[in-house]
């Protein structure tokens, strides 16, 4: 089955709005260190871009989930890949997603990190898509609510290809 993309954010549009959230974050966090948990791989593009927008002090993270296969399903299993390399105790950690989804992988991961002690525990998803939710999430950054479509780009995949892309694109299946 051939597939095409089309785009449904611009680069302009994204870096717009990272650059929001960005400013946003720096003034919520005045004072503060805050401590980016960056989830592999798709987070890590917006991770990167929204790092360089925060004015406050900067601490970050890396951790891999898996939740999907080389599907456009979720299996709604969450095993941890690689975990975290610092504790999180007493820091002000700040989730980044690529997107939200049916809440499976972020309710478990969230509630996982809250367990280590950090003093708060906050939610940033450059996407999220609203229709889908089946476990209830509190995002408390969100780039864009988009439409349920599949999307790629921008960190997210479609069977590992196409996170380079530096806009949001819907994938169309051609029969
Ligand atoms: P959730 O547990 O269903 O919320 O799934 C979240 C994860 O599924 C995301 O972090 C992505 O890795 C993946 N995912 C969900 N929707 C899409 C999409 O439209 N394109 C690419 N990956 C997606
Ligand atoms: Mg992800």
């Amino acid at each position: 089955m051939a597939e095409r993309v089309e785009v449904l954010l611009t680069e302009e549009e994204v870096d717009k709005r990272i650059q929001e959230i960005g400013d946003q974050i720096s003034k919520d966090y005045a004072g503060k260190q805050v401590h980016l948990v960056c989830v592999l791989k798709g987070g890590s593009f917006f991770m990167c871009e929204l790092a360089k927008r925060i004015s406050v002090p900067v601490s970050l993270d890396f951790m891999s989930v898996s939740s999907y296969g080389g599907d456009t399903k979720s299996s709604g299993v969450v095993k941890i890949v690689k975990d975290l390399d610092e504790p999180l105790g007493g820091k002000h950690v700040l989730v980044v997603e690529d997107i939200v989804d049916s809440g499976r992988t972020l309710s478990y991961l969230l509630e996982m990190l809250k367990d280590r002690g950090p003093a708060d525990v906050k939610l940033c998803t450059l996407l999220d898509k609203p229709e889908r939710r089946v476990v209830d999430v509190k995002v408390d950054y969100t780039g864009f609510q988009i439409p349920d479509e599949f999307v790629v780009g921008y960190g997210l995949d479609y069977d590992q290809r196409y996170r380079n892309l530096p806009y949001i694109g819907v994938v169309k299946f051609d029969e």
